[in-house]
Order: C-alpha cells, then structure tokens, then sequence
C-alpha cells in the first residue's frame, strides 16, 4: 500500500491548511486518510450511511461497481462461479488462498465434525410460537451459541478464533433447517456426516424418517452457486454490523447473530423475500408497467425490490449468473412458473425506462434468486435464511481478519448534534 500523494484541505475562515495522506489498496480508488482531522482542525466529517467512507483495511473482496466486478481474494466470481464449490470459497474468504487437495479435504473434515447442534438448543427452539419468522429463531439460535462454548471463547487465541468460525459455517445450516422444520411441525434432522455441504443441507430441510429423499442433481448445483455468489460482499451492512459489534471484542457468535439481525431488512438480505412477494402482486407480465410506473412514483412508498444497488451502478455480476441459472433450473426441473416471464419483463421494462437508467439502477443479486428457492420448494420465509448460511462464510472471515488488524478501533461513530441547547431543569411540580 503506497502513501506517497496527499490532499491538502483549506480551511479559509481559519486561513490553514492540512495535508491528509492517500492510501491506495491494489485496486479501486484511493482513500483520504482522515483520522487526524478532528485534531488538526478541530472538524469531523459528516457522511450518513458511510457512501464515502472506508471503514477499514480488507484483503478479501473487491468490488467495481461501475464495471460490474466481484472479485474474492482476486478471483473473478464469474469463474469461482463455474468451477468452485461453496465449501472451497468459504476457505479461501478465511483462509485467503485456495486449498491444494489435502487442506480442501482437512477442512470439509473439520466442517463436517461440527455440524451438529447441541440438543439443548431444540429447547431454544421448542419456545418459539410455531409461526415464528425463521429470521428471527436463527437470530435468537445463533445468538445463544455462545452460551454453550464458554470453554472455548478466549479470542485472544488464534485456535479458539479458527473453532468459532468453523462450528459457525459448520452449524448454521443445521440450525436453519432445525428452524425451518420447526415451523412446519416436522421432527428434527441429524446432518448426514456422508453428504457435503449442500447436499447435507437439503437432506435436512426435507427429508423425513419415513423415506429417503430423491433430489434432483440440479438442486444441490443451483443452491451451491447461489450459496457462492452470496459468501461474501465486502463491507455490505450486515459484515459492517458483524465488524461494529466484533470491535468491541464481543465474542463471534454474538457478532453473527447481530449480522444476521442486520441482513433480514428489506434493503439488504430481506429483498429476496420482497422481490417473489413482489412478483406475486404484480401476478401478469400486463401488469408489469403499472408497477414501474409506482415504483417511479416517490409518493407510492413502492420500490422495485431486487432493484438498484449502493456499489453497483452497472449489472450486478452475481444477478446475470442466476439470472442464466434460474432458466437451466426451472428447465431442468419442468416447472412453469409464470413469475419468471413477470420478472423477465419487470426487469426489460425498466432496463429501457429513463428513471431507472438515469439513477443506473440494476437488478441486483436478489432479483432471480427467489425464483430458484422457489422452484426448489424452499418457502418463501427461509430465502433469507438461505442467504445468512452462504454470507457466514463471509461474516467470519471479516471478523478473523479484523481480530488481526493492528489498525482496528472501537468503532464509534460521531454526530451533528441537532437537538436543544443547554437548559435547566425544571421539576415536576412547576411543569
Ligand atoms: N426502485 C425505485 N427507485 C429506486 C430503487 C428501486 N429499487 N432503488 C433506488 N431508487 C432511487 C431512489 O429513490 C433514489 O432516487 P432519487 O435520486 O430521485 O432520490 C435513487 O434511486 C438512489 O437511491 P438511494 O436510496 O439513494 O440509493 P442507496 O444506495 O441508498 O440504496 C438500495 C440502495 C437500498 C439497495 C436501494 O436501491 C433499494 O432500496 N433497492 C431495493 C431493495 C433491494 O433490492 N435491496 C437489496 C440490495 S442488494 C443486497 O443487499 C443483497
């Protein structure tokens, strides 16, 4: 990282000047390094939802939202999409490189070894009201991990940090799927150790005692590139959230559970969900004007969900990969699901509408993908669900790296005070 040019900043009342350093990563652009101002010039800097502000140092994802670029540890993810497999990303976001033969082998091991859920947790489970959003049991689940690892939360140690972010990736899905059968009345599926991790999964979602289950190849395909293009995004507001909390040296289970709070919101992981609710109302590829019309429209409190991106200014990568993988599924699978032609034509109407393309709004990565949990039987309320195990991968790998950056700080965030001036107080009896 070379700091060699500045910005000098004017501060004509006060008649001085202050010399702040670049810093430049190895790619994108560069970065005033502020963190003196307040003490040079007595200002701080004003930037609601940090649209202009680096919040630290990463070395796992890249992004080019002009271009439309993804990369993880500088592979594209178009070609970790066509070659990788989700348990191979999830070591290289922790690890930083891709595994030989032996290491991909120890980790799926270790991964493996900790996928089951501890039995006390189906008491967790058993108080939830049976029409509980899964978003917020797995929240809950997530959070009361720590409660049962109190042997092994010194995160001052590197191996105890490496267990934690294992048993997290090893244990969300079966936590997930615990969830989920949960809600339907269904009894509780061990993971089955001879499966991998996709696969796995589905097994627990929907097998039951009374047979085996026959998934189609495709299934555990489409779900593994989903779970990829979802690992990680850089500083999105759920890893940010997972950082907040991670400063303050909360222990890795509570940060992910905090991270998952953060993902269920409709402008972030929730717009999966939103988008097929979406498609649901809008019903005809007829109607589909009438709601670009609303969604141009700032009284209607409407939006195009799957829509527009903060990074993205350009197609989201990730969306042109499901967008291809959404017709090879439901081909595959021989579902007709008219809400494909509904999104195809919400998504051509408004590509070509001069709202949508002054802003450069795209749809992003969770436009099509409810289509394929549709079309793989996953409801509706676990589409966000499916998108926290694939982003674990990513929460845990940021929250690793920053246990090791020498620079990481609290994170605490200052304000423009806007409320009353000092005043006295008055007591009751004279209000
Ligand atoms: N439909 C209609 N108008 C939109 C949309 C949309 N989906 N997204 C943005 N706009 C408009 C805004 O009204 C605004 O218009 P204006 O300049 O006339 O005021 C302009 O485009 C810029 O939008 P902002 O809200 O300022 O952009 P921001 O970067 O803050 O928000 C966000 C990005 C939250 C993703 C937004 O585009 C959105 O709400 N999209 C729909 C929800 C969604 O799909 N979220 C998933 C994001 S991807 C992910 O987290 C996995």
């Amino acid at each position: 990282m070379s700091e060699s040019q500045s910005l000098t900043l004017t501060d004509s009342a006060a008649g001085k000047t202050a010399e702040f350093p670049l810093l430049r990563g190895t790619l994108g652009a560069p970065c005033v390094d502020i963190t003196r101002l307040p003490k040079e010039t007595g200002y701080f800097t004003y930037d609601p939802g940090f649209v202009a502000t680096a919040s630290c140092r990463s070395a796992i994802t890249y992004i080019d939202g002009d271009q439309g670029v993804l990369l993880y540890r500088g592979y594209p993810i178009e070609q970790l999409a066509k070659q990788s497999s989700f348990l191979e990303v999830a070591y290289l976001l922790m690890q930083g490189e891709l595994p030989s033969a032996s290491e991909f082998k120890s980790f799926e091991h270790e991964v493996t070894h900790h996928t089951m859920m501890h039995e006390a947790l189906k008491n967790f489970l058993g108080g939830f009201r049976h029409d509980a959003h899964p978003m917020a049991m797995l929240c809950g689940m997530i959070g009361s991990l720590a409660a049962f690892y109190h042997d092994s939360l010194d995160m001052e140690d590197p191996a105890q940090r490496r267990l934690a972010a294992i048993r997290l990736i090893a244990k969300v899905p079966t936590i997930a799927a615990a969830c989920y059968r949960y809600s339907i009345g269904w009894p509780n599926r061990y993971p089955r150790n001879n499966l991998e991790y996709v696969n796995r999964f589905l097994h627990m979602m929907f097998e039951v005692p009374s047979g085996p289950l026959e998934l189609p190849p495709v299934a555990a395909k489409a779900l593994d590139l989903l779970f990829i293009l979802h690992a990680d995004h850089e500083q999105n507001a759920s890893t940010s959230t997972v950082r907040l909390v991670g400063s303050t040296g909360a222990n890795p289970y509570a940060c992910v559970a905090a991270g998952i709070a953060a993902l269920w919101g409709p402008a972030h992981g929730g717009a999966n969900e939103a988008v097929l609710k979406m498609l649901e109302e809008i019903g005809r590829p007829e109607d589909v004007a009438k709601a670009v019309e609303k969604a141009k429209d700032k009284n209607s409190g409407f939006r195009l969900m799957g829509f527009g991106h903060r990074v993205y200014k350009n197609y989201d990568p990730r969306a042109a990969i499901i967008r291809e993988m959404t017709h090879k599924v439901l081909a595959d699978l021989g579902v007709n699901d008219p809400l494909l032609e509904v999104a195809m034509k919400l998504e051509e109407a408004a590509l070509k509408d001069e709202y949508f393309v002054a802003r450069k709004l795209y749809p992003n990565v969770d436009f099509y993908s409810g289509l394929i949990y549709k079309a793989l039987n996953i409801p509706t309320e676990m589409f966000t669900v499916m998108f926290a195990i694939a982003r674990t991968a990513g929460w845990v790998s940021h929250w690793l790296e920053q246990q090791n950056d020498p620079e990481a700080k609290i994170g605490r965030p200052r304000q423009i005070y806007t409320g009353a001036g000092v005043r006295d107080y008055v007591p009751l009896s004279s209000r």
